[in-house]
């Protein structure tokens, strides 16, 4: 019984996803979020946005690290992966410092120009 319950919470199709609201004095200036959580092989996409208005004052960096921290401490996962431009170098660095290894390059038709990603 108790082994079917955690079945039905957990086996696909079912989605879950966590959302981390980053705020400063009350103010909203980004989000952090864990995607497409794969609870089989313990895995999830993370993306981060800040505003624009906030940017370069270490609020992504902060908001991606406690992000990664919950989804592997709270939610026991094991990978969290991302897709990044290959110049979007502001992503680039936060990946870096929080230890993401390049693993492949995603190159997607769109419309008449090639886009190159990072997974
Ligand atoms: C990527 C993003 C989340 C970074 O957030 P941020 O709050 O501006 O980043 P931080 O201020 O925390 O800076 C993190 C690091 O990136 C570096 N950085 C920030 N902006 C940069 C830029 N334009 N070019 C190069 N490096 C940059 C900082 O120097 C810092 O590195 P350091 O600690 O070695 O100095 C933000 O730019 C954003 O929301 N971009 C649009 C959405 C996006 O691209 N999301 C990522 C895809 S999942």
């Amino acid at each position: 019984m108790g082994k079917q319950l955690h079945l039905d919470i957990f086996t696909p199709p079912q989605k879950y996803e966590v959302i981390a609201v980053g705020s400063v004095g009350g103010l909203v200036v980004g989000i952090c979020g864990l995607h497409e959580i794969d609870w089989g092989n313990q895995e999830a996409e993370i993306r981060i946005i800040i505003k624009e208005e906030h940017r370069g004052k270490g609020y992504g960096a902060e908001l991606g690290r406690r992000t990664i921290r919950y989804g592997f401490e709270e939610l026991h996962l094991l990978k969290l992966y991302l897709t990044v431009d290959v110049d979007n170098e502001a992503s680039k660095a936060i990946c870096g410092q929080g230890g993401f290894k390049r693993k492949s390059i995603l190159m997607e038709v769109d419309e008449a120009t090639w886009r190159r990603a990072h997974v």
